[in-house]
């Protein structure tokens, strides 16, 4: 057969969500009534003037073609208020703004575009998957950050060879972060992070996903609140978090020219861009209120609360998190030992409670659990219950609590 997988896909590991998908419906066979705590896909309603937006476009035949490549200049513009409404950030909408399929395939793209095979990146660990796999898919090479507890979860930058810093062509963070829920406590590690993009040349690849998703009356910076970083960086962001509208894949990418020209070149020989109709949507959600946006931020609060206080009652305790929708905490004392993939394979299996293992994330993320905040407070205490069942059911007999 000459046609298996080539070599850059064939070194990847295993997707976590689709592993934990498939375990998902195993549960399910088996008769458990499954609860997923796993993959962060929002579960709240997408604002009803983006849905009533995208209704309207699709009514117009305008919007039956071939979308534009590079998007809708309204798009473009909608894009660039929105980031001089929220950071005071200047972008030219023709250049410095680029519509994508969700920020996923707008950070896996960028990583193809810009990277020749043995290119260097640096990377977090733990990290959203796409940060680490997207680099192995361009046949770059992994030079990890690892985020540590005791940092706050923040990369140590002076830690990092000044050989691997010279070698790399991007570096990639992301605050608030997925998945450990970490928040940057000032502007200091992006100003570093920018002094040495400028030093070695680099490009800082800013992944803002969940800038609009805060707590406590947190509010997450833009790397384009610092002077000069469009000398040196890209700032990713969507509607999939901020309007919980994560089925409709719309993301977008400023800053740099030269590296949204070089991402809009490869989307350019590979797809259409986003369909118009949906593209008016987004326009809607950019431009309308802030309600849904508010609410968003009030119902993950309530559900971390819920759940942080439910894990208490057992006896797990967890730090809340200041921002994105995720609470991310040490294996219980109960399962010292296992691995997490395996703490959560049990738990699926026999106790029909997704979560994701730490592991999935990166080396780093090994010892770790990530629960999403995707049900309700209910949901969330029945959660804790069963999974109060499954650990004492690891509890070794007569073991102190
Ligand atoms: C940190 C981070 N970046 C990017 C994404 C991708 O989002 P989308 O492609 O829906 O814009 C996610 C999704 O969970 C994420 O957690």
């Amino acid at each position: 057969m000459k046609f298996g997988m080539n070599q850059r896909l064939s070194k990847l590991p295993p997707y976590i969500f689709v592993h934990i998908g498939n375990l998902k419906r195993e549960a399910v066979a088996k008769g458990h009534k499954l609860i997923d705590l796993g993959q962060g896909s929002p579960d709240l309603p997408s604002p009803k003037h983006a849905i009533a937006a995208a209704q309207k476009a699709m009514e117009d035949v305008k919007t039956h073609g071939y979308p534009i490549a590079n998007g809708l200049p309204e798009y473009r513009k909608a894009v660039a208020a929105w980031y001089k409404k929220r950071f005071n950030a200047d972008f030219n909408p023709e250049t410095e703004v680029l519509p994508l399929i969700g920020s996923k395939e707008g950070i896996g793209h960028l990583l193809m575009a810009v990277l020749d095979p043995g290119d260097a990146v640096l990377v977090p660990s733990p990290c959203y998957p796409v940060h680490y796999n997207g680099v192995l898919i361009a046949g770059g090479v992994i030079k990890l950050m690892p985020l540590k507890e005791e940092n706050g979860f923040l990369p140590d930058l002076k830690a990092i060879p000044e050989a691997d810093l010279a070698a790399a062509k991007i570096m990639i963070l992301n605050y608030p972060n997925n998945p450990t829920g970490a928040t940057l406590p000032n502007l200091q590690l992006l100003k570093d992070a920018l002094a040495l993009a400028a030093k070695h040349g680099f490009l800082v690849v800013y992944d803002n996903a969940y800038s609009e998703i805060g707590f406590d009356g947190y509010k997450a910076p833009s790397i384009f609140e610092l002077p000069g970083a469009k000398e040196h960086a890209v700032e990713f962001h969507s509607t999939s978090k901020t309007y919980s509208m994560a089925g409709w894949r719309l993301g977008f990418v400023v800053g740099n020219a030269a590296a949204v020209g070089t991402l809009g070149k490869l989307k350019g020989f590979l797809d259409y861009g986003v369909p118009s109709f949906l593209q008016h949507a987004a326009i809607a959600a950019l431009e309308g209120s802030d309600e849904p946006v508010r609410k968003a931020s009030a119902a993950y609060q309530e559900r971390r609360d819920a759940l942080i206080a439910a894990l208490k009652g057992i006896g797990w305790e967890a730090t809340p998190p200041k921002a994105a929708m995720y609470v991310w905490t040490r294996l219980p004392r109960e399962a010292r030992g296992m691995k997490s993939l395996e703490f959560c394979e049990r738990l699926i299996l026999d106790h029909g409670v997704a979560l994701t293992p730490g592991s999935g994330f990166g080396p780093e993320g090994e010892g770790f659990i990530r629960f999403s905040l995707i049900q309700p407070p209910a949901v969330l205490r029945e959660a804790v219950g069963r999974i109060g069942t499954y650990l004492k059911t690891l509890k070794p007999a007569g073991a102190a609590v």
